[in-house]
């Protein structure tokens, strides 16, 4: 018999718990969402009367909370009381990498799962399917499951539970899109009846050959494997942009030529400032411990090699900058365009910005920069080097051409003002509209442009007499 699914409740109301919910109210309106979270100040704002004060940005997330929130979508730090109510529990919270103890630096950090888990068996009531929404290791579901079975003694009888895996495949900056027209959905589980309830509501807008169904360790273990495959597509193309470089070949050109093999595809080829998000890297770093721990170091070694060629090809861009700028940058001003590790999000995470402005910090550069989404405290979060601006002694301040410095900038052209380069991190729309022939005017001669991208008009840039180094351009 398939249960009807009444209440849900998600424990983690992050950049999959927020987005996903809203999306599952939006397209089950009998049914009511209670999305949760430790963290007041996240709730806060996802509870904001300002719509453009949403805890995360992503196109048509603030129209789908304006129309649910309140309704059937509700957001706050009740735990207990939201575990109780639900008959379909997701746990959507992080799973980073460990940093300490067994596995660190490369194993899933699993405490805020087991943590969740707990709650779920202490405080539900009667039957409750359990949904894997977080990424996390195979195997993972069997730790839930003895954890679900440890509930205080009393309550031990009057307690049930299946658990499903149901990873999400959605990708930042496009996450409603992703969320109403999946390529697939995918749910892993045990018992047909607990699959079938899940499969109910996703069924209220997801065609039915798109819901696949699969053990649940097949489950855990593709979720891995689809982001392990897709960012290994980005190292591929990141090293052929490094050997284009040296050849006069163009990167674009080699990507088109192979992504119109069917057998190879189109998309996942842009060769970029190499990849970042909160998950690439920690979920391939995760299969290779998986590898390491099954006994199989080959397989270890290999995946691991996705992620070594990601960190050296974002030094090799910090590098050529220095290189091309007569071998020092010390004093020099860079604006820096774009820090989201990708366009339409203000999520900062593993971002290639990062560790290509550490590198210029590090060799004395003074850092204009500007992202139309990301605010400030985060870059200086991120660099954990001080905003020039923040900075409130009057001493510190009339050094404030120091190098080594950086400071946050409103818009493209007070950013450019005054600076020897441009360095474009992140593939923002405005930044494909600059008018270079005016930035040039700001700019100090010999003025640079370095793409990483490939999303300025190189027409442009050229016409207006600045230097361009575009990503994987041989021709350079
Ligand atoms: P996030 O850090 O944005 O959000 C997680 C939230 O969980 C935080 O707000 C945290 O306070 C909360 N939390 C942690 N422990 C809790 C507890 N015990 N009770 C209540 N709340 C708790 O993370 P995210 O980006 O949403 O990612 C969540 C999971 O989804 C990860 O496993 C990630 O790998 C996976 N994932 C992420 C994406 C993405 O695009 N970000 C896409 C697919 C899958
Ligand atoms: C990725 C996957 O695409 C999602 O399917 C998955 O659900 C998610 O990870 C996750 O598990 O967290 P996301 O990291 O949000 O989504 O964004 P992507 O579009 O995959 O981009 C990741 C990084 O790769 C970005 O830095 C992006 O700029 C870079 N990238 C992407 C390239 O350099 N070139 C490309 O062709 C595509």
């Amino acid at each position: 018999m398939v249960i009807k699914i009444k209440n849900i409740c998600c424990i983690g109301a992050g950049y999959v718990g927020g987005p996903t919910m809203a999306v599952i109210a939006d397209k089950c309106p009998e049914i009511n969402v209670d999305v949760v979270d430790l963290d007041q100040d996240r709730i806060n704002k996802w509870n904001s009367q300002d719509f453009s004060k949403l805890p995360i940005y992503e196109p048509g997330l603030a129209e789908i909370i304006e129309r649910c929130r309140g309704v059937n979508l509700n957001f706050s730090i009740s735990i207990k009381e939201k575990i109780e109510n639900a008959d379909m529990i997701f746990i959507s919270v992080n799973t980073p990498t460990k940093k300490k103890g067994l596995g660190a630096g490369k194993a899933s950090d699993l405490k805020w799962v087991e943590a969740c888990a707990r709650q779920v068996a202490n405080h539900s009531k009667g039957y409750t399917i359990v949904v894997e929404k977080s990424t996390l290791p195979v195997r993972t579901a069997e730790v839930i499951k003895s954890i679900l079975k440890t509930p205080e003694e009393s309550d031990k009888n009057s307690k049930s539970f299946d658990v499903l895996s149901n990873p999400e495949f959605l990708a930042e900056g496009t996450a409603v899109q992703d969320l109403i027209n999946p390529d697939r959905v995918l749910i892993g589980g045990e018992r047909q009846e607990a699959i079938d309830s899940l499969s109910k509501i996703y069924s209220n807008w997801v065609p039915k050959n798109k819901i696949l169904e699969t053990n649940i360790w097949s489950s855990e273990l593709a979720k891995l494997t689809a982001n392990a495959f897709l960012a290994q597509r980005i190292s591929s193309i990141n090293s052929i942009s490094a050997l284009c470089e040296s050849t006069g070949a163009d990167v674009r050109e080699v990507a088109r030529a192979i992504g119109s093999d069917n057998r190879i595809g189109s998309k996942f080829l842009d060769s970029g400032p190499g990849f970042g998000g909160s998950c690439f890297k920690k979920d391939i770093l995760n299969l290779v411990y998986l590898s390491e721990y099954f006994g199989l170091p080959e397989v270890a070694s290999f995946w691991e090699a996705v992620v070594k060629l990601n960190n050296w090809h974002q030094h090799r861009i910090s590098q050529l900058i220095v290189k091309k700028l007569f071998g020092t940058v010390s004093s020099k001003k860079i604006s820096i365009l774009g820090f989201a590790f990708k366009s339409n999000t203000n999520d900062t995470r593993e971002s290639a910005a990062i560790t290509i402005c550490k590198d210029l910090l590090e060799e004395g550069a003074i850092l204009k920069i500007y992202d139309p989404k990301v605010e400030p405290f985060q870059i200086e979060k991120d660099l954990e080097v001080k905003n020039n601006e923040n900075i409130e002694d009057n001493e510190d301040k009339k050094f404030n051409n120091k190098e080594g410095t950086w400071s946050f900038c409103e818009d493209v052209y007070e950013t450019i003002n005054g600076t020897d380069a441009v360095v474009v991190l992140t593939e923002w729309e405005e930044y494909t509209k600059i008018n270079w022939s005016k930035a040039s005017k700001m700019m100090r001669s010999p003025a640079w442009v370095f793409d990483a991208r490939s999303i300025t008009n190189q027409k442009e840039i050229k016409k207006a007499g600045i230097k361009l180094w575009r990503i994987g351009d041989g021709l350079n």
